[in-house]
């Protein structure tokens, strides 16, 4: 398939051809795609949860609220995004910095220690929360009184470091997405789900939340719900 092909046929379906099953391989690729997705600092503050088993797919179409997409799926993967990890990834990077700077042979290249600058310094600045909201405000003020300067990343709470992971993890859903579709099968994004119970039939941590979850299957006629329809592009594309 072409890009504009598979563009094309990436359309959401509701109702699974219950025939045709989905190879592990095409679920396997369309996750690898999903890992190489762009994301903030490339922390990959995310998780791709594949309920495999009979048993965890039949809790998930429960936990999805037994919606048509669900109930029809052949498989199905849950998107999660995981900011409590912030500092297993920072370690990560930090760990690649100490192996490239070993490899080129100078700790102090510009670009080694820029990345363990930015690596080292400005995300915890960036994703540390002190429970009280403390490091939001503080965050908030500082780069206000930058910014009065100059052009700075505006600083955010609790809120805008959710909405950051989030973004992250639908794009490296899109990706999947794609993969599916570029291989020949149909997919159905979810949002309708209790984030509770699937949090728990996960068994993921506190820190963890529901991004959202994919159905995956050989989409039927009647599970396309009509011709896509879009408003109009002038009301959603400005040229400046
Ligand atoms: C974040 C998100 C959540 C969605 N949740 C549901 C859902 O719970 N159930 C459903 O049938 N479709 C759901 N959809 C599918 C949308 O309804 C669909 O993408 C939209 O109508 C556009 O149609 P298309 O995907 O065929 O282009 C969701 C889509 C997204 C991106």
């Amino acid at each position: 398939m072409t890009f504009d092909e598979i563009i094309d046929f990436r359309a959401s379906n509701r109702k699974f051809d219950p025939e045709v099953p989905v190879p592990a391989e095409v679920i396997e690729k369309a996750l690898k795609h999903a890992t190489l997705a762009p994301n903030s600092s490339n922390m990959q503050l995310w998780e791709f949860h594949w309920t495999k088993s009979p048993e965890a797919k039949a809790k998930m179409v429960e936990a999805c609220l037994s919606q048509m997409a669900a109930r029809s799926a052949q498989e199905m993967v849950v998107f999660v995004t995981r900011r409590d990890l912030w500092r297993k990834r920072r370690q990560w990077h930090l760990d690649w910095i100490d192996k490239d700077a070993e490899r080129i042979g100078d700790p102090n290249a510009r670009s080694i220690k820029l990345r363990r600058k930015y690596y080292g310094s400005l995300m915890p600045v960036f994703y540390f929360n002190d429970g009280f909201g403390l490091m939001g405000i503080f965050r908030r003020v500082t780069t206000f009184f930058v910014g009065l300067r100059r052009p700075i990343v505006r600083g955010e709470g609790h809120a805008g470091q959710r909405i950051s992971v989030h973004k992250s993890c639908a794009l490296a859903a899109e990706n999947f997405m794609l993969s599916c579709a570029a291989q020949g099968f149909h997919t159905c994004p979810m949002e309708g789900f209790d984030a509770k119970m699937v949090k728990k039939q996960l068994k993921l941590p506190r820190g963890a939340e529901i991004n959202m979850v994919i159905a995956v299957g050989k989409g039927t006629k009647e599970g396309f719900w009509g011709p896509r329809r879009r408003v109009a592009d002038e009301e959603v594309i400005f040229r400046h």
